[in-house]
């Protein structure tokens, strides 16, 4: 008697959802892409309010759609299978939902039922920046700390949490990454300078951008980031010595190096390259006797020594690099002349006259 009852009320609510589907109500399934063949979707014939067996009898089936469905009737359990592949992003790109609308046809009387399968995400797509490096120039010194530089950020093909990105940028005590809210739909993304650069400290900053999506577990993109510190003229030349202490016989002839100088400056290109200049003589009478080539930096003698006339030179010499504005280094040659017998003995007679 019990037994009868609910086999009763079961046929009548099964009557109830066949009438419901009838009436053009919908069935709808949901199911996740990339759900493996064969993943039970729905009980589309039960749903349908079909009595064991009418399904295969009544050849319960889906129409064909011009577009491949992916999905399939199972001919003896009258169930929604997935039949092939079911990627969201191919069907619905980023719309979402991605509603499917499937066709089912039954025959003997013939019957068309609407069927809608949502197809949900899952996060199966990782962020992808536009390209893998991105080269940036940035000045030393002369660019401040909070200067910032837009980067193109990363996309992910999927919705939601899933498409979600946060970032992070590799340790750096220069550079941090910011974000910023354009709207509710888009950010914008900097690259921010944390401390100014030296060129003559780090001439290349290799940084890496990851991408990090919501979901779980994330997935992650990165780009390489490489930034060329360009020179700034923040260095003056500098000399090897600060004093160069030289001697020579009086007797030295005309076009004698004096000394060797070297100066060397830190920067790059014309602000690296030093051009060498006497700046005084002392004492200033002697100016003449010393030449010095601006690019070598040789100082040749181009007169006469007198040990007698003046023992002790000093130059002071100037080196001066191409940057604009130019910097200069200074140093002093200090020149000893040694005295050669170059001289009869005198001998002074006095005369007394009386
Ligand atoms: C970045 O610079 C390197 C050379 O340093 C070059 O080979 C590469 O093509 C550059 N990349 C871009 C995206 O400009
Ligand atoms: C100057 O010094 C540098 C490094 O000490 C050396 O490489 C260079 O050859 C020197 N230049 C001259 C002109 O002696
Ligand atoms: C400075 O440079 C000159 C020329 O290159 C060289 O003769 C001299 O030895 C150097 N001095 C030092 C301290 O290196």
């Amino acid at each position: 008697m019990g037994e009868r009852c609910c086999a009763a009320v079961l046929r009548v609510l099964v009557l109830l959802q066949a009438a419901w589907a009838l009436a053009g109500g919908q069935v709808r399934y949901s199911v996740p892409e990339e759900a493996k063949a064969g993943t039970v979707v729905g009980r589309l014939a039960q749903d349908l309010g079909l009595e064991a067996g009418e399904a295969e009898a009544r050849r319960l089936r889906l129409v064909a759609q011009g577009r491949r469905a992916s999905v399939e009737v199972s001919g003896a359990s009258g169930a929604l299978l997935v039949s092939s592949r079911l990627d969201r992003e191919e069907l619905c790109g980023k719309s979402a939902p991605c509603a499917l609308r499937l066709e089912v046809l039954l025959e003997r009387p013939l019957r068309v039922f609407h069927v809608q399968l949502e197809v949900t995400d899952i996060n199966d797509n990782a962020p992808v920046f536009p390209a893998a490096r991105k080269n940036l120039s940035i000045a030393e010194f002369t660019t401040l700390p909070g200067s910032r530089f837009p980067l193109e950020g990363a996309s992910d093909a999927d919705i939601g949490a899933n498409a979600q990105l946060s970032y992070t940028l590799s340790p750096s005590e220069h550079f941090r990454i910011e974000e910023e809210n354009s709207n509710s739909r888009s950010k914008s993304l900097f690259l921010v300078l944390a401390k100014s650069l030296d060129r003559e400290a780090i001439p290349v900053h290799r940084l890496v951008l990851t991408a990090s999506d919501g979901g779980r577990p994330s997935l992650t993109g990165t780009m390489e980031l490489v930034i060329l510190v360009v020179d700034a003229n923040d260095n003056a030349p500098q000399f090897n010595q600060s004093v160069y202490n030289v001697h020579l016989s009086e007797d030295a002839i005309q076009g004698t190096l004096v000394a060797q100088m070297n100066a060397t400056d830190l920067d790059e290109g014309s602000n690296r390259d030093v051009k060498y200049e006497i700046d005084t003589v002392v004492p200033p009478s002697s100016s003449d006797l010393f030449s010095i080539d601006d690019n070598t930096g040789e100082i040749r003698l181009t007169g006469a020594l007198d040990f007698e006339v003046v023992n002790l030179y000093d130059l002071n010499v100037k080196a001066t690099d191409k940057g604009t504005p130019s910097l200069s280094g200074h140093c002093k040659v200090v020149l000893e002349v040694l005295d050669v017998n170059d001289n009869a003995p005198e001998v002074l007679a006095s005369y007394q006259t009386a």
